[in-house]
């Protein structure tokens, strides 16, 4: 497949990041810094196999997506220029929405893990996992926890099915994930999200902002993201709410983004009712987090 050059990264963007914005020489020594395949293999799960929306895609102009080792080379340098109004800024309202005090964290999607990096020095007490599809990435997210002191467990896995035991985590979270599956796949990584968590736990999403990404159709042509129209025209909410979360709300987040959080719920006269499950204890219930939201940038 070829690599689209109509996107506005292509177009206009590469150019100023190659010459003004990424160092080149830093990616190229990081990149020969890696044992690449090595180190992909040491953690590929050999019963892993790959959706095609997944592997017949490239993402971000890469051609093979996330399957191609330059995937996670290029991520952290362009990312850091994508997320206005600033990536920690960003990734920090993911986690100043997080209610719960968990005990087990599992983040879905993780890439190089930044995200996940966040989660554990939030909560270090806390057992983090974090799962991707892409070995590639995963060695990236594991090298960056252990330059930073952390213990993060990194799994190769699928979030539709990640082979977890149900209801053995409090929180579970992804960011920039549902982005870049077909709806139905948002739908199912929710679901499943849904069976991993105990009763009271919750779930928290961190992407682009729907309703701005419907309004302004040029934000959806900025980089090759191959399913980012149809996650624009759907609704995190309704994905949360059908997947059984209660207490589900959107907010946006400095206008291009959106934090979506929804709680799983008691459930009552089912095998799986309240009295058989544990429930989660709180950070601090009266923090209300929907409130005094900056304004859109
Ligand atoms: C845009 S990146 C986001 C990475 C990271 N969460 C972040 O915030 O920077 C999307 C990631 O989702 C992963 N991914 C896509 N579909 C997945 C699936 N079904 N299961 C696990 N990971 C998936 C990709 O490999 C990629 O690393």
């Amino acid at each position: 497949m070829s690599v689209r050059k109509d996107t506005i990264f292509q177009q206009f963007l590469a150019p100023l990041f190659e010459n003004f914005l990424i160092d080149g020489e830093a990616l190229k020594q990081f990149k020969q810094s890696i044992n690449w395949e090595k180190e992909s293999d040491r953690l590929t799960n050999p019963s892993v196999t790959y959706p095609d929306y997944y592997q017949s895609q490239n993402f971000h102009g890469i051609k093979g997506g996330y399957l191609n080792p330059e995937a996670p080379v290029s991520y952290d340098p362009i990312t850091q220029h994508v997320l206005p109004p600033n990536e920690t800024i960003v990734r920090q309202g993911l986690i100043d929405r997080i209610r719960v005090k968990p005990r087990r964290i599992l983040d879905l999607g993780c890439g190089t893990g930044s995200t996940t990096l966040l989660l554990k020095k939030a909560f270090p007490n806390a057992e983090a996992i974090a799962v991707d599809l892409s070995p590639y990435m995963l060695v990236a997210a594991e090298l960056k926890a252990k330059k930073a002191g952390l213990d993060i467990q990194f799994r190769h896995s699928n979030a539709e099915a990640t082979g977890f035991p149900d209801q053995s985590f409090d929180l579970v979270t992804a960011s920039l994930l549902f982005h870049e599956t077909p709806p139905e796949v948002a739908q199912t990584i929710l679901n499943e999200s849904f069976r991993l968590l105990r009763v009271g736990g919750e779930v928290i999403v961190l992407d682009g902002n729907q309703k701005a990404l419907r309004q302004t159709e040029w934000l959806t042509e900025i980089f090759e993201e191959p399913y980012i129209k149809a996650y624009a025209a759907a609704s995190v909410d309704k994905w949360m709410t059908k997947a059984g979360f209660a207490e589900v709300q959107t907010d946006d987040w400095w206008w291009v983004h959106q934090i979506s959080r929804g709680i799983k719920p008691i459930v009552k006269n089912t095998s799986t009712s309240a009295s058989s499950q544990t429930r989660v204890s709180y950070n601090n219930p009266t923090n209300d987090h929907s409130a005094g939201l900056p304004a859109p940038a």
